[in-house]
């Protein structure tokens, strides 16, 4: 079995069964007015982070969402795009798909905005996305790519790019290690499905992205995740796991290499809020 077989296992259990807490969501569910998420949806929270950044979803965007989980991102994203098929979500677990489809029936009787049809749920990876090229305004992923191995992870990119249009917006979260994770828990199938032991460094995620071909790069948040206790994990001393919100935007890369923005140490610079003195 290989390892994406592992991870579509696992998730076919989770699917079932959901796992609450299953990967690490260190804050509140991002609130938006009139939306209301239903328990079940909440309780299959397998993200990080959030991939919804309201700033980059003006004018109703064409949206593909890859790894649709319990399908509340998918749903946040609709809130912004209200109309038929404009979130396409896609998933290879059938069985999370039909938990997703399930889910966001419940959120139709919730949310008297909200339309099943406005969330098209299809079977697909991340590999072969089954829509055409430079279709979509925004790609989103949360906690999935951090699964992949470095050369599926740079397919899945290759992947992502195809399908954006020019300008088009990747946005993603996922876990990173502060320090590299050894060999033998990278190894670990069932780890990596969970989100633990897949994740690459903060030095390693940003080139992956660099060298995808993204002209522009910003990390918009960066927080604390996953302990990995030294203990538990044959480690000589915890390894601590951040998980990383960024936007990567599909524009021409210049000629220096991707701008790249961490929003998240940068300082911004001090803006002069002071009307210019006058002389005389
Ligand atoms: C960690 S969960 C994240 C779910 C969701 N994004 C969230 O934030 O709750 C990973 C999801 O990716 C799906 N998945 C697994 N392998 C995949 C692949 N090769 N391509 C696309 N999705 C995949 C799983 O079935 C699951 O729904």
């Amino acid at each position: 079995m290989s390892y994406l077989e592992t991870a579509a296992e696992f998730y076919a259990t989770v699917a079932q069964t959901p796992e609450v807490g299953l990967c690490c969501v260190n804050e509140e569910t991002l609130a938006l007015p009139d939306l209301v998420i239903p328990e079940i949806m909440q309780a299959m929270n397998y993200g990080c982070g959030t991939t919804v950044q309201a700033s980059e979803l003006a004018n109703q965007p064409a949206v593909l969402y890859v790894g649709v989980g319990g399908g509340l991102e998918a749903l946040q994203f609709a809130y912004f795009s209200r109309r038929p098929g404009a979130v396409i979500a896609v998933d290879p677990v059938a069985a999370m798909r039909e938990a997703a489809q399930r889910n966001l029936i419940q959120a139709a009787k919730l949310n008297p905005w909200f339309k099943p049809e406005f969330v098209q749920i299809l079977a697909g990876d991340a590999f072969t996305l089954p829509v055409p090229n430079e279709s979509v305004d925004v790609v989103a992923q949360n906690c999935l790519f951090n699964i992949f191995e470095p050369a599926d992870l740079a397919q899945a990119l290759a992947e992502a790019q195809r399908v954006l249009k020019p300008q088009g917006r990747l946005l993603m979260s996922d876990p990173i290690a502060t320090r590299p994770i050894p060999e033998h828990l990278r190894r670990d199938e069932r780890l990596r499905a969970m989100c633990l032991s897949g994740a690459l460094t903060y030095e390693e995620y940003m080139q992956h992205l660099a060298q995808a071909g993204f002209g522009h790069i910003e990390i918009r948040a960066r927080r604390p995740y996953r302990l990995l206790e030294a203990a538990i994990y044959g480690l000589a001393a915890d390894l601590p796991l951040d998980s990383l919100d960024s936007v990567a935007i599909n524009t021409p890369v210049p000629c220096g290499g991707p701008k790249i923005i961490d929003l998240s140490i940068d300082t911004p610079p001090i803006k002069n809020t002071q009307a210019p003195s006058c002389c005389g």
